[in-house]
């Protein structure tokens, strides 16, 4: 899978990729992230990538034409599936578009700062707005590497079976159940006696019951899905 990352602040996007499982699938050519330096397109001898908003008000706007540049290198090598704004009003990110966005071959993602990005690359360019929460960033660059992130460790053969995806919190709507490690009494702090166990179904039944207990408590809209 490829992933194309536009942004007027690269070097923010400098080490998340380059470390752990998202290394990893680098290395094993599952996943290629290129990060593109919105300030190489800029307009004339300043490479300016942003100006005032028509109307008036405080704070910039991110110009049409050095994110359309971008686009065209980028495009040059193959179309993408998915032109994707990072936005605070964009779509609510969950694990369903996650897995959604994993199938993909070739993603472009871009980040916006200031005002955010000139409307109408929004209406004729973009295929889909997506925020990470409801709050605002700085930017787009921390919730582009949000994205690469969840959708990197999905794709087939980067995670091994111990790491295994299908087991994570949101997989199967639920969040996962509690995990201990050794030793199993720390100073008094004991681990379930089930998990010493050994007896499989009996863990396996006691991890799905404590799975549902801490969705109920703690994300009951999941149940509600
Ligand atoms: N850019 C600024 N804030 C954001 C958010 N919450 N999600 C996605 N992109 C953003």
């Amino acid at each position: 899978m490829k992933i194309d990352i536009i942004s007027a602040v690269p070097e923010l996007l400098e080490s998340p990729f380059e470390h752990s499982i998202m290394k990893r699938a680098a290395e094993k050519s599952l996943l290629h992230v290129a990060v593109h330096d919105l300030r190489k397109y800029g307009i004339g001898k300043h490479h300016k990538i942003d100006d005032y908003q028509y109307g008036g008000g405080a704070g910039m706007v991110m110009c049409i034409e050095p994110i359309l540049k971008c686009i065209d290198f980028i495009v040059s090598d193959g179309q993408p599936d998915e032109i994707i704004y990072l936005t605070p009003d964009g779509e609510m990110y969950n694990q369903h578009m996650a897995n959604q966005l994993s199938l993909k071959n070739h993603i472009v993602l871009i980040c916006g700062h200031y005002k955010g990005i000139d409307e109408r690359l929004r209406e004729h360019l973009v295929t889909k707005e997506i925020s990470i929460g409801s709050y605002v960033l700085s930017g787009g660059e921390l919730a582009a590497a949000v994205l690469v992130d969840s959708i990197g460790r999905l794709l087939p053969g980067v995670l091994n079976d111990e790491t295994s995806a299908l087991f994570d919190s949101f997989q199967d709507g639920m969040l996962a159940p509690p995990v201990y490690t050794r030793p199993a009494n720390y100073n008094g702090w004991k681990v379930p006696e089930v998990l010493l166990s050994g007896n499989d179904a009996k863990i396996e039944a006691w991890r799905e019951e404590q799975a549902l207990q801490r969705t109920r408590e703690r994300r009951p809209d999941l149940l509600s899905d």
